[in-house]
């Protein structure tokens, strides 16, 4: 039976970058009141990319995997299935998978998209191993992509700090050494209230709530607590310690988040790839982001063993293991 392994990643953010005083300076003027040391103390965000207005997901994600196929050295027509992870798709239909797939070319490849939030990508790697386990796909282009600028309400300054625009992109490919050595998915749907943008569009009006909502203190609490346990538990299913982990990159929510993790489970913060200070909370697109960043910089080095964690609406949650 093949691995499924990670042959190549990238990574777009959109180049408008907002600062938490820019971003701050806007609300103001809204007559909602911020301030830079508010976000940073509390979040560990310094800014965040937003796209222009109009801009869509699928732009994002075509961006990340143009990177990421070149990374691999892979053409567009060699990629058999694209998975998609997304909250904030282009259209209701067609998937966002499908634009993309049309954008790229890829023209042998199978598409469609994966909801589950800021889980997205975790969900959408797994299906891909599974797929390639299962000799139904070669290479698989696993993609996390969110424009949730769309999304949030901008007179709530509980939540519209948090958030960013972003993608990024994993080509995971046949290979007879080790990739995925470990995956563990999780939901909880009686905890959905706590996280949530409740509306839709039927008969051709917006029905419910369309901006996203949070019990902020809630979700904190879910997600350290439900990281900590997941992270055992692929631990213990791929045979390996929570010390043999090289790197740990986690959903990037919020930095307090991201510490209280790494101290209940023993990892060193030297072990812990940290991008929400940049990019804020981008969901879907954090953990390949991420990645992408810790590749790139020559941080995650080939034989490395990667703990990836996603948690999120839903409730949702995570872990897969990779030997990069
Ligand atoms: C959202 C979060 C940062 C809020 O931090 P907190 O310490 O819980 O703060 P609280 O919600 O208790 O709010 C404290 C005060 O700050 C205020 N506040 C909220 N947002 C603010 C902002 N952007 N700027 C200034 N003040 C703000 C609140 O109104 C409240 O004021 P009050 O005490 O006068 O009522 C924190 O709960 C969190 O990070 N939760 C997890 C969120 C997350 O990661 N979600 C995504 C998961 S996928």
């Amino acid at each position: 039976m093949p691995y499924a392994k990670i042959i190549g990643s990238g990574g777009y953010l959109p180049p408008r970058v907002v600062s938490n005083d820019d971003l701050a300076v806007e609300l103001a003027e809204r007559g909602i009141e911020t301030s830079d040391q508010w976000i940073r103390e509390r979040t560990g965000i310094l800014q965040r990319h937003l796209v222009e207005q109009g801009v869509k997901t699928s732009h994002l994600a075509v961006k990340a995997s143009q990177i990421a196929l070149d990374d691999a050295g892979l053409a567009a027509s060699d990629i058999d299935l694209i998975i998609l992870a997304t909250s904030t798709p282009d259209f209701i239909f067609p998937s966002t998978a499908c634009i993309v797939q049309a954008e790229l070319g890829a023209k042998n490849a199978a598409a469609f998209d994966v909801q589950a939030v800021c889980s997205g990508f975790v969900y959408a790697l797994t299906t891909g191993e599974t797929f390639i386990k299962a000799g139904r796909a070669k290479n698989v282009l696993v993609i996390g992509a969110e424009v949730f600028s769309g999304i949030l309400d901008w007179n709530d300054r509980s939540t519209c700090v948090l958030f960013g625009d972003g993608a990024g992109a994993v080509v995971l490919s046949a290979s007879d050494e080790p990739g995925v050595v470990g995956a563990q998915l999780n939901a909880d749907g009686t905890q959905m209230n706590i996280l949530a943008a409740a509306g839709n569009v039927s008969h051709g009006v917006v029905v419910g709530d369309p901006f996203l909502r949070m019990d902020g203190q809630a979700v904190f609490k879910f997600a350290v607590n439900s990281l900590a346990q997941s992270a055992h538990e692929v631990c213990e299913q791929a045979g390996v310690q929570l010390a043999d982990i090289d790197w740990m990159i986690p959903h990037q929510a919020n930095l307090r988040i991201i510490n209280f993790l790494g101290r209940k489970l023993g990892i060193d913060s030297s072990k812990v790839v940290v991008t929400v200070d940049r990019h804020a909370n981008t969901s879907a697109a954090s953990v390949p982001l991420a990645l992408d960043v810790a590749r790139k910089d020559g941080r995650i080095q080939p034989g490395h063993l990667a703990l990836l964690q996603g948690v999120g609406g839903g409730f949702t949650w995570g872990s897969v293991l990779v030997r990069m």
